[in-house]
């Protein structure tokens, strides 16, 4: 345990440290920030979240582990706070990135109401290292300049105009949670929003774990690809024309060699 550094040098009292949300990235240990290891090596007290979470980033720790997939909103704060109290340094490990569907509000709202200072020590979401091990940009010109990270509406609703059949009529590119066990009213409702049989999907199941798992097809084929690989979550469905093969419509502008910019001045 660290907690002896955290006293007051004159009063001997628990000096109060700042709280630190961080992202653990999506499975591969060596994901996680420079940051996020060292404030999970200097820390007294961790709470992760339940199996997303790679187990190496937690054995071997100073700290005391626990882990919250059993815990509710009240006990995590309570655990959290009892150790604030008395000086701890803790952290508090989220998958991927813990700004994406990662309850971490309630948790900052609580924070906030007993005054516990924090930080949020951003990750590697599950979305961006799928569209890493697809070996594909996400915003391709004159093909997609806009990515949508979402859900399918499930037990957790989602607002009515942020529902797949709209956001589907961007053809924007798509990445999509927490969807995967609903594979068939996906395709429904991305067919329903306007994109097409032969629109590109890929499902990305346990990205940068040792057993990640890719499929690649259409609209057509990728829920019965889906069932027949026994896919039920953990999975990334990302969709677009920019998972089409061969070459891109259009090369991005940045590199070309007339473009001029505050960088480099382009060649006529
Ligand atoms: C509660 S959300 C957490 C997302 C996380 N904060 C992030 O940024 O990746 C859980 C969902 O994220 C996706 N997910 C998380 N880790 C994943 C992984 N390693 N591979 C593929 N999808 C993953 C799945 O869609 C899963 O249902």
């Amino acid at each position: 345990m660290n907690s002896a550094e955290n006293r007051g040098k004159t009063s001997g009292e628990p000096v109060r440290q700042m709280v630190h949300f961080v992202g653990a990235g999506p499975g591969d240990p060596e994901l996680i920030t420079v940051k996020g290891r060292r404030l999970l090596r200097e820390a007294d007290l961790v709470i992760f979240t339940g199996s997303l979470v790679p187990r190496a980033l937690v054995t071997n720790l100073p700290a005391e582990v626990h882990d919250s997939a059993g815990m509710n909103l009240d006990e995590v704060f309570e655990l959290i706070h009892r150790a604030w109290k008395k000086g701890k340094k803790i952290v508090r490990l989220h998958t991927g990135d813990p700004a994406i569907y990662g309850a971490i509000n309630e948790q900052m709202a609580l924070f906030n109401e007993h005054d516990i200072p924090f930080t949020v020590v951003p990750g590697v979401s599950s979305g961006t290292a799928s569209a890493a091990a697809l070996a594909t940009e996400l915003t391709l010109p004159e093909v997609s300049q806009t990515v949508i990270f979402t859900r399918r509406a499930g037990r957790t609703p989602v607002p009515e105009k942020q529902d797949l059949v709209s956001l589907a009529s961007h053809k924007a590119t798509m990445m999509i949670f927490l969807s995967v066990s609903m594979i068939d009213k996906v395709v429904d409702d991305l067919l329903a929003g306007g994109y097409t049989d032969t629109t590109p999907v890929a499902i990305v199941e346990k990205v940068s774990w040792p057993d990640e798992n890719i499929l690649r097809g259409t609209l057509a084929t990728i829920a019965t690809q889906v069932k027949e690989a026994g896919i039920t979550k953990t999975a990334i469905i990302a969709v677009g024309d920019v998972l089409a093969e061969g070459p891109p419509p259009a090369l991005s502008r940045l590199y070309d060699k007339s473009f001029s910019h505050g960088y480099r001045k382009g060649k006529v």
